[in-house]
């Protein structure tokens, strides 16, 4: 059972603290109980707010972004059930530091897309608006397989 989800970008500025606020909000939406995070491969911006334009067009679609960077720690791999990374780089990354154990809970986001055209969140960040719109349309495409593949099982 999915309990804990952990999502992971480069920066942990812009993609996954947006999967994280747009999972927990249709998550609390759905009446699921679950917790989410999101951290970065890289610690350069530990301890930083969401890039402005994540949080500014999150906003415009009704979601909250309250999340600090932080880096991915240790920790984290037995922590959480499901750990979403954005792109085959993050992929790489986490890999690379994960103990074998836990390597089968590392997943790309676009796994859970039922859009076949996205096969991976692209960085936005020296993009332009029309990026971070696509960044948050992915992250809703993936929400509603993730939401689908979790439905409560019927009783036989
Ligand atoms: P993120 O985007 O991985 O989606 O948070 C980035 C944020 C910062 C940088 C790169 C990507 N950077 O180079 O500082």
């Amino acid at each position: 059972m999915i309990k804990k989800v952990l999502f992971v970008c480069l920066g942990n500025i812009c993609r996954s603290p947006s999967a994280e606020s747009v999972f927990r909000q249709k998550a609390s939406a759905a009446g699921w109980d679950l917790v989410f995070d999101s951290a970065g491969t890289s610690g350069n911006h530990s301890g930083e707010k969401s890039d402005h334009r994540s949080i500014l067009h999150a906003a415009k679609r009704g979601y909250e972004m309250t999340h600090l960077a932080r880096q991915i720690k240790a920790e984290d791999f037995s922590t959480y059930d499901l750990i979403f990374v954005m792109d085959d780089s993050n992929f790489r990354n986490v890999m690379a530091v994960c103990p074998a154990e836990y390597q089968s809970k590392i997943k790309l986001l676009t796994d859970y897309c039922d859009d076949q055209r996205y096969t991976s969140v692209p960085d936005p960040y020296y993009g332009s608006e029309r990026d971070f719109e696509l960044v948050l349309d992915i992250i809703e495409n993936a929400w509603k397989g993730f939401h689908a593949k979790n439905l409560p099982k019927a009783d036989s």
